[in-house]
């Protein structure tokens, strides 16, 4: 059901990196060409980063970025970016997580390190093991046939605020479970969605206190920022005070206990909900929006997913246990995933001198590398910008270089959510496919707005009941 089960783990092993010099005589990473004076290659990243990063495959393997003052290390082989991602010499931390921390508090799971972040995962890690998940089959399948009964056929549906609801709500009803979450669903969804709109402006132009003015944009992200913090401590204080301890992820953190076997800080509570809700929502709300977009784009693959779907379920409606049978739905949302990732550019720290691909990189550097630029490599894909869901059948899968797809990340910092999100994906995907035909509405915009996540600019479609 997740993206690894497509990559069989007997494919062979990629090419090795190129040779390596012997010890001692690492190289420079070359510059990327094209940087400007003063500012680098920060104009170039700021006005198309998504040309941009998968621009720089044509410099090298790994290539310096000057942004203003300071070199940033880009990593552009997929082989590089699994390394990156498995080794402990490279650490959460640099002004992306920074400004993150700012906003959403420092102790949370996605931006601690070290021991810390080992206790932390291993605190919420039962909520998402794989033999968790059809606990939350009821309520995942409830929110999909919600969705599609919310919708008319004719009427023109609003792809962000649809698809945020159902992130939001799925992730809060299964982790935070409790009946108090309906209604507070709808809160987080308005505050999230302003939170994430205005963060990612804060982080690619950090104009500091001019954010601090009371001007009507700012009022606003303030507003919605403090009720994301204000909801987060009315959800916990009502568990409380409901003496209540359901088998859920709200109840593993509140009987969590640090390396002393004393209870975790109040604000430790507090950041790890803010930490597990906040890139549980974002990431599956735009995911479900490329979805959408997909299935309008693509008929003959809706037709498909149909066909498949009441071929296992024989015309009642799509259930959790059918989802593993669901062969080209599965393929039809990888298959979105890789053209249309969530996550598009992740980051990480050097913390000791290390070796790249036969470069020498420093401590203390900075690395970026972009899944968008990688599962779109016309090296790792035949027809690479072709939306193609068979090539995820096992026969041609097996040809994916190791690391070309590995939208949910790998090593200690991959996403706990993986089989979560994959369940969830595929029962909304079924279930909208199997009663809508989808096509855009006048007025709708696909183009890619870049942001914390990839997503469109502003999807409406409309519905036609098959
Ligand atoms: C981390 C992708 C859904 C919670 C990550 C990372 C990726 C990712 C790539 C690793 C970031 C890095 O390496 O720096 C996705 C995608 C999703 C998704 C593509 C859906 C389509 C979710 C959901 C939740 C969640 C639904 C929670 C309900 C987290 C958390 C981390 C994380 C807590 C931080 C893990 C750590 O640092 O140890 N996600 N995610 N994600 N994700 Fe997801």
């Amino acid at each position: 059901m997740t993206v690894e089960s497509v990559q069989p783990e007997s494919r062979p092993e990629p090419a090795a990196a190129p040779d390596e010099p012997p010890a001692g005589q690492l190289l420079e990473p070359p510059v990327a060409g094209g940087a400007v004076p003063f500012l680098g290659h920060g104009l170039k990243l700021v006005r198309d980063p998504l040309g941009f990063m998968s621009g720089l495959r044509d410099h090298g393997d790994v290539v310096r970025l000057r942004l203003g003052p300071k070199t940033v290390y880009a990593v552009t082989a997929p082989t590089l970016t699994g390394a990156v991602a498995l080794s402990p010499d490279y650490i959460i931390s640099g002004p992306l997580w920074e400004s993150l921390e700012g906003l959403l508090g420092k102790q949370g799971v996605a931006t601690a390190n070290g021991a810390l972040h080992r206790r932390q995962r291993r605190t919420i890690q039962p909520a998402f093991r794989l033999d968790a998940i059809p606990a939350y089959g009821p309520i995942m399948e409830e929110e999909a046939h919600a969705l599609t009964a919310r919708w008319s056929s004719g009427e023109v549906v609003d792809c962000t605020a649809e698809s945020f609801r159902i992130a939001v709500r799925i992730a809060a009803r299964c982790l935070l479970r409790g009946q108090y979450m309906d209604e507070r669903a709808e809160r987080l969804c308005a505050a999230l969605a302003t939170v994430f709109r205005g963060m990612y402006r804060r982080m690619v132009v950090p104009l500091g206190p001019l954010y601090r003015l009371p001007l009507p944009g700012n009022r606003e992200f303030n507003r919605a920022l403090a009720d994301l913090h204000l909801l987060v401590d009315e959800i916990v204080a009502e568990r409380r005070a409901s003496g209540q301890k359901p088998d859920d992820l709200l109840t593993a953190l509140l009987e969590a206990k640090d390396e002393n076997g004393e209870p975790i800080g109040e604000q430790e509570i507090h950041d790890q909900v803010v930490a597990i809700l906040t890139p549980g929502s974002e990431t599956i709300a735009s995911t479900v929006m490329w979805l959408l977009q997909a299935l309008a784009a693509h008929p003959e693959h809706a037709d498909r997913i149909r066909a498949e779907v009441d071929s296992v379920t024989n015309g009642r409606p799509v259930g959790f246990d059918d989802v593993r049978r669901l062969t080209h739905t599965n393929n039809v949302i990888v298959e979105t995933m890789r053209l249309r990732p969530a996550v598009w550019i992740l980051t990480r720290r050097a913390v000791a001198d290390t070796e790249l691909g036969g470069y020498r990189i420093p401590a203390g550097a900075d690395i970026i590398y972009s899944p968008y630029a990688i599962q779109r490599d016309p090296r790792s894909y035949p027809d690479h910008l072709e939306f193609d869901p068979d090539r995820w059948l096992p026969e041609r899968s097996k040809d994916v270089p190791k690391y070309a797809m590995s939208p949910f990340s790998v090593g200690n910092r991959k996403c706990p959510s993986d089989h979560f999100s994959m369940a969830q994906l595929s029962l909304v995907t079924a279930a909208v496919a199997t009663r809508f035909r989808l096509e855009q509405a006048p007025g709708s915009n696909d183009a890619v707005r870049v942001g914390i996540t990839l997503r469109p600019h502003n999807l409406l479609v409309r519905p036609l009941a098959r």
